[in-house]
């Protein structure tokens, strides 16, 4: 008989969404009235129409598909050169930033990539992850068998958990024992805080000191309001020697459906082997990529780099403006209701602590009874979530100026 992946039986209950999916899918089948006024701010998930300057682009895509000279068939499993280009020119050359075009990744997405770096390291890292933490770090390291059973809190053997809390500012300390992979994700989902350029810099010190790997997550980089804060891990001199860098359409151009991510791994970019010779890791995810994936479609590449122009980044602007807008009529409304919020100001989540004494599911419940809106309870992203939860700034203006009429309206 064959023999599955004993990993997967590890995993806590199922993955976070599917699960508040399906709690309201339980609640909208027993109240019919009040799935009617649902409004959904659990996950983050865009709202607003597709740029203009994107469909076009893939407009003009389709129609050249439909030619017999414009027509693309496999295509560079890496992404096509003028994505490329145009991703390490706009996001980084533009900035004094160093990375080369064929240091740019083009996939289907961000948690994607995050879960399939894993392939290019060995089993014995020592890992470590924020709490709370975007859960696909933790999940995807628990299916490559690289932890134990969890434990009752819901923690991992073999992960190194770096706690977020108001006191941190949920940016977590320095730890005081060597680890070699470190997922750092900011502006941070899910608690919207950001990580300032002293912070960031004291991580790649770590990093270089004890030869780790930060895997940095940026999807929100486009949500930064604040002038002094990094868009990115290679703002940080030495950057380049520790760190993979993750971004996405998703969240800035709308492309949670449509599908494009980008990875940028450094050429400086060292492991050791099992003999302990040190060697680059661009050359092992080029392999991946060219082993396991067939590259994002010329139509979306096309879109996605219509982002870049002067209209795609004027329209991105737009959205990004109404989605923080949302977000400050969100901590106001939350605030008012005598909660504690963080997050938010440069990022499209608002964290809240709930009273004293309410589990993040209780909260779950009451909000989504009583005020018929969701959103995700703090501790499905792990232990020092819970009290808290987090509301999705990701909604039309009009739903969101509803949601906050509900929760001042709320008993907390
Ligand atoms: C979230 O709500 O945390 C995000 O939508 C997750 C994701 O981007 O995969």
């Amino acid at each position: 008989m064959a023999q599955l992946n004993s990993n997967y039986l590890k995993l806590k209950a199922g993955y976070l969404f599917p699960e508040i999916a399906r709690r309201v899918k339980a609640f909208t089948d027993a109240n019919p009235e009040a799935a009617k006024r649902l409004i959904r701010c659990g996950i983050g998930d865009v709202t607003e129409p597709l740029p203009e300057a994107v469909r076009a682009a893939m407009h003009r895509a389709i129609d050249e598909m439909g030619t017999r000279e414009g027509f693309h068939g496999y295509g560079p499993e890496q992404g096509y050169e003028f994505l490329r280009r145009a991703i390490a020119e706009h996001d980084y050359r533009a900035h004094g930033l160093d990375v080369a075009d064929d240091e740019v990744f083009v996939s289907d997405g961000s948690k994607c990539d995050c879960g399939n770096i894993l392939d290019i390291f060995g089993a014995g890292n020592r890992i470590a992850v924020m709490d709370p933490v975007y859960p696909v770090y933790v999940d995807t390291n628990v299916m490559a068998g690289h932890t134990t059973e969890a434990d009752e809190t819901g923690r991992y053997g073999g992960l190194v958990y770096l706690e977020c809390n108001a006191a941190n500012g949920f940016v977590p300390a320095i730890p005081d024992e060597p680890v070699d992979i470190v997922y750092l994700c900011y502006p941070n989902n899910p608690t919207g805080a950001a990580a300032t350029r002293a912070q960031l810099e004291a991580w790649v010190a770590y990093a270089l000191k004890h030869e780790a790997i930060l895997l940095f997550d940026a999807a929100y980089e486009a949500y930064i309001q604040d002038a002094d804060v990094p868009h990115s891990i290679y703002e940080i001199p030495g950057a380049r020697q520790c760190a993979i860098e993750f971004r996405s359409f998703s969240k800035n151009g709308g492309f949670t459906g449509t599908r494009c991510a980008f990875t940028i791994v450094p050429k400086d970019l060292l492991a050791k082997t099992d003999t302990g010779e040190r060697r680059p890791l661009h050359p092992l995810w080029n392999r991946r990529f060219s082993t396991k994936f067939n590259g994002v479609s010329y139509i979306t590449q096309r879109g996605a780099e219509a982002l870049y122009s002067p209209e795609g980044r004027a329209q991105v602007a737009a959205l990004v403006e109404l989605y923080m807008g949302n977000a400050a009529i969100l901590r106001a409304a939350a605030a008012e209701c005598g909660l504690s919020v963080f997050g938010g100001t440069n990022a499209p989540y608002i964290w809240v602590r709930g009273p004293q004494g309410r589990t993040s599911w209780e909260l779950f419940d009451v909000v989504l009874n009583e005020a018929n809106v969701v959103i995700t309870p703090g501790s499905g992203f792990g232990l020092a979530g819970e009290g808290y939860f987090r509301i999705s700034a990701f909604n039309s203006r009009a739903n969101v100026e509803e949601v906050a009429r509900r929760f001042k309206a709320l008993s907390w």
